[in-house]
């Protein structure tokens, strides 16, 4: 058999399956930055509504945010690795969130054949959030509730959403929140079939550098205790074991820098990343 037909009936089966659901994608990294992939994925993206799966796309603001605090000479502290967010920083984070990145995506989406619509988690109060009180890190919030009348909305209606993760906050302040838990959490309120988190690594490495292609929840907590899984994979792995918790039936951190990486990861059966489910099926 040609390897094109191996590889068209190869995907058959998930279009089956995957038919009418939702899946609800973190994108950010390279593959936003990259002006071939940033192509792609939105190519990607419209492919996917078109085959009946209802794409929802989370995004991060990436390095532009940095860039234009310092073009606009507003100088930036970090604690723990977070940007401390005042009323001017916030200002700039919405700028370039919700304004320059947020439509440049929706833009590439409809360029491909797809129809996208670009809204914050303040449009229809979709994210509310309240202040995080751990760390003294201004309006950066926890997310407390999602609104997803409005997203069902937007699928039911043939769109595919580009949510910006700001929010609102019940006490009057808007909030900046961290877009992989973000992510996490409008796909825990949808009950979405899939989380995927495009990121810049292939997944899960083991011990040896390899790959590791599947996981349950359990083999997670394992890594985790065995520290195999560190760093910046933590909190990846943890935004995937909340919303196992919370309902998501499966979850999948996969490279963003891999051209069409979503493709390769729904459409055949080996994948090309790490998939975390809730147990062995
Ligand atoms: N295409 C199938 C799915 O989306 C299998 C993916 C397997 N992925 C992996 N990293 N092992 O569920």
């Amino acid at each position: 058999m040609s390897e094109k037909i191996k590889t068209l009936l190869e995907a058959l089966p998930y279009i089956k399956k995957f038919f009418g659901s939702t899946f609800v994608i973190k994108y950010g990294g390279a593959a936003m930055e990259e002006e071939s992939l940033k192509k792609e994925f939105a190519r990607d993206v419209a492919l996917l509504k078109y085959v009946g799966i209802n794409p929802v796309i989370v995004h991060g603001g990436g390095p532009m945010i940095g860039r234009l605090l310092k073009d606009l000479q507003i100088p930036t502290k970090f604690v723990d690795g977070l940007r401390v967010t005042d009323e001017k920083t916030l200002e700039v984070v919405e700028m370039v969130l919700s304004g320059l990145i947020n439509k440049e995506i929706v833009k590439n989406i409809n360029d491909m054949g797809g129809r996208a619509i670009g809204l914050s988690g303040k449009d229809g109060r979709l994210l509310i959030a309240k202040r995080v009180e751990d760390k003294d890190i201004g309006l950066v919030g926890d997310i407390v509730k999602v609104n997803v009348d409005i997203i069902k909305d937007i699928n039911k209606h043939g769109y595919i959403p580009v949510i910006a993760p700001l929010a609102d906050g019940a006490d009057g302040f808007a909030y900046n929140v961290n877009a992989d838990t973000a992510a996490g959490r409008i796909a825990e309120a949808l009950l979405a079939e899939k989380l995927i988190l495009l990121t810049d690594v292939d997944g899960v490495l083991g011990n040896d550098g390899n790959l590791i292609s599947i996981l349950t929840k359990e083999e997670v907590n394992i890594l985790l205790d065995k520290k195999t899984i560190s760093g910046g994979m933590i909190p990846k792995v943890t935004c995937c074991l909340d919303a196992l918790a919370a309902g998501v039936k499966e979850t999948h951190i996969i490279n963003g820098k891999i051209p069409h990486a979503i493709l390769l990861e729904i459409f055949t059966d080996s994948g090309i990343g790490t998939k975390i489910s809730g147990g062995r099926q």
